[in-house]
C-alpha cells in the first residue's frame, strides 16, 4: 500500500472548488490570503487547486444557509439553563463570535475557554495577598497552606464527596495522575498460590491510560484490553464467597466519557466491577479496583463520587475551567490509599528520612505522601476563582450538562440529516447513540465528511478550511486509537501498514488509499452558544455540500422526536430557506488588487498587458514581508534563497510569535516595497505615513535590535530586529505591540526533510515550504470556470476574474502554460537561463546559479521536463 497524491487530490478537489466561491461573500470582500499562513504545512497535494482553500483565501463567512431552528427544543435545553448570553459575551469577549473577527471555538474537549472574570479575580487575589511556599510556616506560607486545603475541600465538594472518603493528590494533569497510579498500584506477579494482577482497560481509552501497559509489562502483570460490548455481554453472577481469600489486586480502567465519541459509559460499572459482577472482574478472583478516567467527562457533567465510588479518579482542571493549565488531580478513595506503594520520595513527602542511611518514613497524610516537591500553589489558588466563576456564570454542572448536550444534539441532528443536492449524505457520524440523552452522550460530535459521490474528504482539508473560517476544531485520532480503529474500521494490520506508508499520529495524512486515518471532532463548553452551532453548520454547508443543500426531512423528524425529554415532539420546526445573514460587519476589507509598483523607474501599471503568449513568464511578485501584500515587478534578481528579498522579513507580536494572516488579517493591508538602488524597504498602509527601513543594519545593532530565535513553520530561524521605528509603525497600524524582524544574513535554513531529495539548493528565506511558488494561468482559468458555473447555479455572486483569483495564491511566478495542471507532471523548468527543480506540487527551487547576476523577467519563455511516470 502506498499513499498516492492522486487519491488525495481527487478528494480534495471537491471542497476546494466548492469552498472558494460558495462562501457567501463576493471575492471582492475576501481577504487575500498567504501561503505563509497555511495550516499544517501542506505538501501532500499535487496541485495548487487543492491547496487553495486551506492556504490561500481567508473568506469571512457570512452564513448562506439558514438552518432549521426548533424553538421549543431550544427553550427546552437553553432556557432551562443558565445561559445569560449577555453576561457570557461580556466575560468571553476575547473569543467573541463575529463572522469577521471572532472565533467559533469548538475544541472544548481539547481545552475549554476561561472567562475574563476568572483571570481578573485571580490577578486581584495574588496582587493583594502574599502567598509563600506552603512547606514553610511563616504567615504567608500558612495562608498558602490554608488556601490550598480549602481548594482541596472545594474539589471534593464539587464531586459530592468529603475528605473522609477521598484524598486529593495534585498532579500536573490527568496523564501524570494516571502514571502515578501505574507506578504505585500494588501489582503482583503470579505466585504458586495466587494468579498475577491484571491491568484491564476499555479499548475506548485515552493513550494515557493504555500507556500504563508500559509500566507493568516488566512485572509479569497481565494486560487485558476489553471492548465496550464485552463488559455487560460477558457479565456473570459470581458467588462472592468464591475466591474471597484471593487478595491479588486487579485494576480496571474506563473513561466516564469517551474523548473520541462523547459516549458516556455507565457509572454503574464502578460498582459492577468492584463487586465482580461485570466482565472481566467476574472471570478473575481477587480484589478489583476501578480507575474512572474523568478527564473528558468532568468538563461538562456532574460526577457524584458518593454514588459511584471509583477507587481512582484522574482529571485535568483546564478541561473544566480553561484556567489554570498544567494542573490536575488524582482523587483516591481513602480506603484504597494504604495499598499504594511509593518508591521515590521527593521534598514534602517524608515524615522522616536519613541522608546517610536507607531510612525513610513516608508522610502519613495521603496527599503529602504523593505530591513530590512543592505543589503548583498559585495555580491551585486560581482554582478557587475557577469554581467561583463557573458557579456564578452557570449555576452548576447539571445546567452545564443540559446546555452543552442541547447544542451537541442540535448539531448532530442537522449534520446527520444534511445531504448534497443529489441526496447523498454529507457526514458519516461516529457515535453509538442518536444523542437522545445527556446521561449517555456528552458534548462531543465526531465525524468525517463525504463528497457527493460518497468519497471521504480528508480531515486535514476540513481542518485547514475551518481554520480559515476561524472555526477551531480538532482532527486526527484524538489520542484514542482504540475508538478510532473501531469507528473507522481500521485493523491492527492497517495501523501498522499506514505507519510504513509514512502516516504517524498527529500528521496530516488523512486518507490512505481513500480511507480515512482519522476524523473531525467538534466539542462544546458551557460558554458555547447556538450561534457556534450555526456557524459550524453553515461552514459545512457552504464549503462541502454540493448545492442545493438538502436536509433529509424524515431523518430529521425522527431524530427530533427521539428525545427522552417530554414535550419535544411538539417542537416547532421553522425552516428558514434562503435566509440572509443577520449581520455582516462593515469592517474595512482588504483590497485584492496586487500592488502597482515600480523599480528603477520601470513602472508596471494596473492595466499593463499581461504576457498571455503561451509558455511565458507573465508576472513576478515579491513578498518582502511574510504575510503582507505583494509588489509586482517586471524583472528581478534571483538571490541565493529565491527572488531577492522575498519573505526576508516578518512581523512578530509582543511575545515574539510570528504573525500570519490567520492571527492578524490586517497584515495584508501593509504594502512593502523594495528599492534596490537606495537599499530600502518602504512600508505603506492606508492612513499611515510611509516609512523606510534600511535593507541592512549598517552598524552593530543596539540591544533592541538583537539577534534572536523565532519559529517559522516549525523551524528555528535566527533573526535580527529592525528597530523601534518600524516596530512602532507596525504596532500603531495593527493595534498591538509588534516588531519587524528579518532573517539573520548569516543564518541558513533548509527545506524540510523529504522534499530535498536530489534538490541542489535547499536554503530558504522565511517562506514555509520552498523558494518559489508558481501558478499556471491555464489552471487558474479552469478553476475560475468551475467557480463561475457553480455560482451561476446557486446565487447571484459577482463573477471572479482570473487575475483576482491568481492573487489569492500569492505565487512568485505566474506562467502561461498550455494545459491546466500540466505543471503537476513537471520535474524541471527553465525560465530564461535560470534552471528550476519542481520539488513538490507547485513549489520550485533553483538549481545552482552559475550566473551570479541571474535575473528573471516577464516575457521570458520557459521550457519544462516531465517527471518519469511510475509509482
Ligand atoms: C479521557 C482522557 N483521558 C486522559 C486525557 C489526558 O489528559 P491530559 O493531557 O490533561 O493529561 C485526556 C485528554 O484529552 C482525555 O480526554
Amino acid at each position: 500500500m502506498h499513499i498516492t497524491a492522486e487519491k488525495t487530490r481527487r478528494v480534495c478537489l471537491g471542497p476546494a472548488i466548492q469552498g472558494i466561491p460558495a462562501c457567501g461573500c463576493s471575492f471582492g470582500q475576501c481577504l487575500s490570503y498567504d501561503s505563509d499562513t497555511q495550516a499544517g504545512g501542506g505538501g501532500n497535494t499535487g496541485s495548487y487547486l487543492s491547496r487553495t482553500p486551506g492556504e490561500s483565501v481567508l473568506c469571512p463567512h457570512p452564513p448562506s444557509t439558514a438552518f432549521p431552528q426548533f424553538s421549543c427544543f431550544l427553550e427546552q435545553f437553553f432556557s432551562a439553563g443558565y445561559i445569560q448570553i449577555k453576561t457570557l459575551c461580556r466575560d468571553f469577549s476575547n473569543f467573541k463570535t463575529n463572522f469577521l473577527t471572532g472565533i467559533t471555538y469548538l475544541d472544548h474537549a481539547g481545552t475549554t475557554l476561561y472567562p475574563e472574570s476568572l483571570v481578573r479575580e485571580f490577578y486581584q487575589d495574588i496582587c493583594t495577598n502574599v502567598y509563600g511556599n506552603p512547606h514553610s510556616h511563616n504567615p504567608s506560607s500558612r495562608l498558602t497552606h490554608d488556601t490550598v486545603e480549602h481548594v482541596r475541600y472545594r474539589i471534593l465538594q464539587h464531586f459530592n464527596t468529603t475528605p473522609d472518603e477521598y484524598s486529593v493528590i495534585f498532579t500536573s494533569g490527568s496523564t501524570a495522575a494516571l502514571k502515578l497510579v501505574a507506578e504505585s498500584f500494588p501489582w503482583r506477579p503470579p505466585t504458586a498460590a495466587e494468579p498475577a494482577s491484571q491491568f484491564c482497560y476499555l479499548t475506548d481509552n485515552h493513550t494515557s491510560v493504555v500507556g500504563i501497559r508500559g509500566v507493568i509489562s516488566a512485572l509479569g502483570v497481565v494486560s487485558l484490553p476489553v471492548s465496550p460490548e464485552e463488559i455487560e455481554a460477558r457479565a456473570k453472577d459470581v458467588d462472592q464467597s468464591e475466591g474471597s481469600s484471593c487478595q491479588t489486586p486487579h485494576l480496571f480502567c474506563y473513561p466516564a466519557q469517551s474523548n473520541f465519541s462523547g459516549r458516556k459509559y455507565p457509572l454503574g460499572y464502578v460498582r459492577g466491577i468492584q463487586a465482580r459482577q461485570l466482565y472481566p472482574a467476574c472471570d478473575s478472583k481477587g480484589r478489583w479496583f476501578v480507575l474512572l478516567d474523568a478527564a473528558s467527562f468532568a468538563s461538562c457533567s456532574p460526577l457524584d463520587l458518593q454514588e459511584h465510588s471509583a477507587n481512582f479518579v484522574p482529571f485535568s482542571f483546564y478541561k473544566m475551567f480553561g484556567f489554570p493549565t498544567g494542573l490536575g488531580a488524582l482523587l483516591v478513595r481513602n480506603d484504597t490509599a494504604a495499598l499504594l506503594r511509593k518508591t521515590y520520595f521527593g521534598g514534602g513527602t517524608a515524615a522522616a528520612y536519613l541522608a546517610g542511611d536507607n531510612y525513610y518514613v513516608p508522610a502519613s497524610n495521603m496527599s503529602s505522601r504523593f505530591e513530590d516537591g512543592t505543589v503548583s500553589f498559585l495555580d491551585i489558588i486560581a482554582l478557587n476563582h475557577s469554581f467561583d466563576s463557573l458557579h456564578t456564570l452557570t449555576g452548576g454542572m447539571d445546567k452545564i450538562q443540559l446546555h452543552t448536550f442541547g447544542l451537541t444534539r442540535y448539531t448532530y441532528m442537522l449534520l446527520s440529516s444534511l445531504c448534497h443536492g443529489n441526496g447523498q449524505p454529507v457526514a458519516q457520524i461516529y457515535s453509538d447513540s442518536e444523542f437522545e440523552n445527556p446521561s449517555t452522550q456528552g458534548a462531543i460530535l465526531n465525524f468525517n465528511l463525504m463528497d457527493c459521490h460518497g468519497q471521504m474528504i480528508g480531515y486535514s482539508q476540513v481542518d485547514k478550511l475551518a481554520s480559515l473560517f476561524n472555526i477551531h476544531l480538532r482532527t486526527g485520532c484524538f489520542c484514542n486509537t482504540g475508538a478510532c480503529q473501531l469507528f473507522l474500521g481500521i485493523t491492527n494490520q492497517v495501523v501498522k501498514s499506514n505507519l510504513q506508508a509514512g502516516h504517524v499520529c498527529g500528521d496530516n495524512i488523512d486518507l490512505v488509499d481513500g480511507r480515512p486515518t482519522g476524523s473531525v471532532r467538534v466539542s462544546f463548553g458551557y460558554m458555547s452558544t447556538f450561534q457556534d452551532c450555526q456557524n459550524f453548520l453553515n461552514f459545512v454547508a457552504d464549503c462541502f455540500v454540493e448545492k442545493p443543500v438538502k436536509v433529509d426531512q424524515d431523518k430529521l423528524d425522527r431524530l427530533k422526536s427521539n428525545t427522552s425529554s417530554k414535550g419535544s415532539s411538539q417542537c416547532l420546526l421553522t425552516m428558514l430557506t434562503n435566509g440572509k445573514p443577520d449581520h455582516i460587519d462593515e469592517r474595512e476589507h482588504a483590497s485584492t488588487d496586487l500592488v502597482v509598483n515600480q523599480r528603477g523607474g520601470k513602472a508596471i501599471t494596473k492595466d499593463a498587458k499581461s504576457h498571455e503568449k503561451a509558455q511565458t513568464l507573465t508576472n513576478i511578485y515579491i513578498y518582502p514581508i511574510k504575510s503582507c501584500a505583494a509588489f509586482e515587478v517586471t524583472d528581478w534578481p534571483v538571490g541565493a534563497l529565491g527572488l531577492l528579498h522575498d519573505r526576508g522579513w516578518m512581523v512578530v507580536n509582543g511575545n515574539r510569535v510570528c504573525l500570519n494572516q490567520k492571527r492578524e488579517p490586517r497584515l495584508c493591508l501593509i504594502h512593502p516595497q523594495i528599492y534596490l538602488p537606495s537599499n530600502t524597504l518602504l512600508l505603506q498602509a492606508s492612513g499611515m505615513n510611509a516609512i523606510c527601513v534600511p535593507l541592512k543594519n549598517h552598524s552593530e545593532p543596539p540591544q533592541s535590535h538583537r539577534v534572536c530565535q523565532n519559529m517559522v513553520c516549525g523551524d528555528r530561524v535566527e533573526t535580527v530586529d529592525c528597530g523601534d521605528e518600524a516596530a512602532s509603525w507596525l504596532s500603531e497600524f495593527l493595534g498591538q505591540p509588534c516588531r519587524l524582524i528579518r532573517q539573520s544574513p548569516d543564518f541558513s535554513r533548509d527545506m524540510k526533510k523529504g522534499h530535498e531529495k536530489e534538490v541542489s539548493s535547499t536554503a530558504l528565506s522565511l517562506v514555509n515550504e520552498a523558494q518559489y511558488l508558481i501558478v499556471n494561468r491555464a489552471s487558474v482559468d479552469l478553476l475560475q470556470r468551475h467557480i463561475t458555473n457553480r455560482q451561476e447555479s446557486s446565487d447571484d455572486h459577482q463573477p471572479l476574474d482570473t487575475q483576482t483569483l491568481i492573487s489569492r495564491f500569492r505565487a512568485n511566478l505566474v506562467i502561461s502554460g498550455k494545459e491546466p495542471f500540466e505543471e503537476d507532471d513537471w520535474s524541471h523548468l527553465i525560465i530564461g537561463n535560470t534552471h528550476f527543480q519542481v520539488t513538490f506540487g507547485v513549489y520550485l527551487v533553483h538549481q545552482s546559479l552559475e550566473d551570479s547576476n541571474s535575473t528573471l523577467s516577464v516575457g521570458y519563455q520557459f521550457q519544462m521536463c516531465f517527471r518519469l511516470s511510475g509509482p
